[in-house]
């Protein structure tokens, strides 16, 4: 650890060691309105917080004497591998966090070799991102808009970017209600954009905005109708993200959607909702490896990684944890995220006797203590 001269707080010549040191940077040096962008729930923030508690409960079951000199973290996602099993969530906005946005996220997450999911809310263009990185593994997040040729339009231009998967997020019929952001009066200054629609949302209705978004773009009448007619505009995988329950895990798989992200989006839409990694066993106990199921909220250590796949996801997504690497030192930062959480997996799933992801299963769970 190097010297640091300022009194408190963190600077950034000090070692960056787990993911919470990254969060304090980012709460030290972002404006205050942007912080509590990042940071923001719904409502009371129950399900936010409950995010991390829940991985707080879940104790592990360790074996010994296994032999863990050799480790690997690599796994597969829809077929196509990745370093380890954990991705990027999608997170609006990454110009905020770092100058040059979603176009480092881009290129850290092809370095680490995982998987990005861009989000429909990017303030670098789909082209850019995919110029940035040309190799890197990406799926790119998609909402319905009242006006379907929107929607269209963006389906076709990551289909053609290369972009491998579309996953539709299904828990923002509305926006939550975060309280910092209506007293911040939050919206993305003047000089960034949503670029990938430049010029569409700009000409739409001069009247109420969102998040500097025109509001009412989202299309709340949206039902499972809609995935069929995603489905028939593309020849893309379509992932649904934000089910917490079997009801609707079921209903995803009879719908022919080729994964579920069990997601709470952070606990900033419904409060009062599971945290995400305790609705993860009965959607996956429905499913029954028909399609893969993966998991975002709250992971921010090496062994929440490990609970979330003992308890049966493919892989976990972090949402606020990038945007702090991104705040901290952008493409550097991410990578040293993501790096940090690769090791703490490694050294979790060695400490439990796993030599490799196939190993870890619910065994690893004390389940009388939950
Ligand atoms: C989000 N999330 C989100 N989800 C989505 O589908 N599209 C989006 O544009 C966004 N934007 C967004 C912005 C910010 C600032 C946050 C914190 C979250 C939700 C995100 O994909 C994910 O579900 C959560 O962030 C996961 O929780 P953690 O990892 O932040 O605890």
């Amino acid at each position: 650890m190097s010297i640091c001269n300022r009194e408190g707080g963190r600077c950034a010549e000090m070692a960056m060691v787990c993911l919470t040191d990254f969060e304090e940077y980012a709460k030290e040096h972002l404006s205050k309105a942007t912080w509590d962008y990042y940071a923001a729930g719904a409502d009371e923030c129950c399900t936010r917080d409950d995010n991390l508690l829940a991985y707080k409960r879940i104790r592990l079951r360790p074996r010994i004497l296994r032999d863990v000199s050799v480790s690997d973290t690599r796994t597969t996602v829809q077929g196509t591998e990745i370093s380890f099993p954990v991705g990027i969530a999608p997170t609006a906005f990454h110009c905020l966090a770092w100058h040059e946005g979603e176009v480092a996220t881009a290129r850290a997450t092809e370095a680490l070799n995982t998987c990005y999911i861009t989000s429909t809310y990017s303030t670098c263009s789909v082209e850019e991102i995919a110029a940035a990185a040309p190799n890197g593994y990406r799926w790119f997040q998609l909402y319905v808009y009242r006006d379907r040729k929107l929607s269209e339009q963006i389906v076709h231009r990551v289909e053609g970017l290369g972009y491998k998967a579309l996953v539709l997020t299904v828990d923002v019929p509305y926006t939550g209600k975060r309280r910092d952001d209506i007293r911040n009066q939050f919206k993305l200054p003047p000089h960034l954009k949503v670029k990938n629609f430049d010029g569409v949302f700009q000409q739409e209705t001069a009247g109420a905005e969102e998040y500097g978004i025109p509001a009412n773009t989202l299309d709340p009448s949206i039902s499972w109708k809609d995935v069929y007619w995603l489905q028939s505009i593309t020849r893309l995988p379509v992932i649904i993200k934000g089910i917490l329950t079997k009801e609707d895990a079921e209903l995803a798989v009879e719908h022919g959607v080729s994964g579920i992200i069990v997601s709470n989006h952070g606990g900033r839409q419904l409060d009062g909702g599971p945290a995400s990694i305790d609705a993860l066993s009965e959607i996956v106990d429905t499913v029954q490896g028909r399609i893969e199921v993966y998991l975002d909220g709250g992971i921010r250590t090496g062994s929440d990684v490990l609970k979330a796949l003992a308890l049966g996801a493919k892989c976990v997504f972090i949402g606020r944890p990038a945007v702090w690497g991104l705040a901290y030192k952008g493409e550097e930062g991410l990578r040293e995220v993501l790096q940090i959480l690769n090791d703490e997996f490694r050294l979790s799933m060695a400490l439990s006797g796993c030599r490799n992801v196939a190993e870890i299963n619910r065994n690893l769970i004390q389940f009388s203590k939950l």
